[in-house]
């Protein structure tokens, strides 16, 4: 960082101060992470400079020869960790394994099921304003506004209407187990293809936290830089059937040149995932979020669908006679990083929402156990209660700090 900040102050100062954020908030966004320092030093290494079209030993440029070690490392390693017959390690983003594996699997027109976005889904499930909505037809499934969970039943019903080509499964905001035996047969008795976004839940699949979608679907599709603790990117899985149309899907289709530092670092953080370390943490990921969300239920608020399986909670804040927005401005005030949610059948725009979205994943990173959850909850609710109260918030950002500090912050701190 020293070249960084002697050539360019204005940058380095930023980054400075998001290492300070990174260390003294307590990060609840629960797409967010801490990558190891291997995974950072990966990330920041001389591959970047690389051009390497194509794949390992069918490359358009020369000089490949050890970047395709570390894509055919990365690749290796996705399969064994996942069970997958293959790996596409190059796609740049969730979004853009979403796309590869849509083109991969249909054509233009086609029929889509995804989840509802205002229900969990993602925008690459079929919004509107996302290429998904417009590049092909969908249609949508949700929870049951009693239980809050998918209702698999409905998911029948509509698949055997609508007669999608794909059914989309996997989402950004739900709290519950996934059934992916129960999607496949849906699937099948309609005679569609079944694709899995696991962008979220990947780390809890990897440490066996969660059941895996890999025996059910087509192509499983998942963002690497969520539970799974990796650089910022993603990858899709696949049988060997559809191997050659994923990678076609990806490049040339979609996409140039890869990201060869970043895969270096997906490498480096599909072997990390692979030890038993991380299955411990994926099962403490999992008992960290219960924790906190009965802990927060004891508080008054109301989980949606009752708790977690997961690593993230919704939590309804109109108890506390507020929004979603109102309660992130309030956490983030109080030095606690949370992002606002629409609920299930939220009365509320999507830019207000009645509802708070919270996710262990980068706590239970830093070493914060269950026990550490009341305290945490007890944080939140603080935080909450003292909405519109500069001089309260501050007194709790500084109660904050001090607990963060106790925890290391892989990547940042140590
Ligand atoms: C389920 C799901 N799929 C895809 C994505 C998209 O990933 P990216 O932001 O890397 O495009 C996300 C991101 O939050 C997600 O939650």
């Amino acid at each position: 960082m020293f070249a960084l900040a002697a050539q360019d102050p204005e940058v380095a100062r930023a980054i400075a101060a998001e290492r300070r954020r990174l260390v003294d908030e307590i990060v609840l966004i629960a797409s967010e992470n801490y990558a190891s320092t291997a995974v950072m030093e990966a990330t920041g290494s001389v591959m970047t400079n690389k051009y390497a079209e194509g794949y390992p030993g069918r490359r358009y440029y020369a000089g490949c020869e050890n970047v395709d070690i570390v894509e055919r490392l990365a690749i290796e390693r996705a399969k064994q960790l996942f069970g997958a017959e293959h790996a596409n390690v190059q796609p740049h983003s969730g979004s853009q394994a979403n796309m590869a594996a849509y083109f991969a699997l249909l054509k233009p027109g086609d029929r889509i099921m995804g989840m509802r976005l205002d229900q969990g889904g993602h925008l690459t499930h079929g919004a509107k304003i996302n290429f998904s909505g417009k590049i092909y037809e969908f249609s949508h499934y949700g929870v049951d506004p009693e239980t809050e969970m998918i209702d698999y039943g409905d998911v029948a019903r509509i698949a055997r209407e609508f007669k999608p080509d794909l059914i989309v499964a996997g989402a950004t905001a739900y709290p519950r187990t996934i059934d992916f035996p129960r999607f496949r047969q849906i699937a099948d008795e309609v005679g569609a293809r079944l694709m899995v976004d696991m962008a979220h839940i990947a780390g809890l699949i990897a440490g066996g936290a969660h059941p895996s979608p890999v025996p059910y679907a087509d192509i499983v599709t998942t963002t690497t830089h969520k539970t799974l603790r990796g650089p910022r990117g993603a990858m899709a899985l696949c049988r060997t059937e559809h191997a050659r149309k994923l990678d076609n899907a990806v490049f040339p289709n979609m996409q140039g040149g890869p990201m060869e530092h970043v895969i270096a670092a997906k490498a480096v953080a599909f072997g990390e995932a692979q030890k038993p370390e991380f299955a411990a943490y994926a099962r403490a990921v999992v008992s960290n979020a219960s924790a906190l969300a009965a802990a927060l239920a004891a508080g008054g608020l109301r989980i949606v669908s009752g708790g977690t399986d997961n690593h993230l909670m919704l939590v309804d804040v109109r108890p506390l006679k507020m929004t979603g927005k109102q309660a992130e401005e309030a956490l983030v005030a109080a030095g606690i990083v949370v992002n606002k949610n629409s609920i299930p059948n939220d009365p509320e725009p999507p830019m207000v929402t009645s509802g708070i979205r919270l996710g262990t994943p980068a706590i239970t990173t830093r070493g914060m156990a269950a026990s550490d959850m009341e305290t945490v909850a007890g944080f939140i609710l603080e935080g909450l209660r003292a909405a519109g109260d500069a001089g309260r918030l501050g007194i709790v950002k500084g109660r904050v700090r001090n607990f963060a500090s106790a925890f290391p912050a892989p990547g940042v701190t140590s």
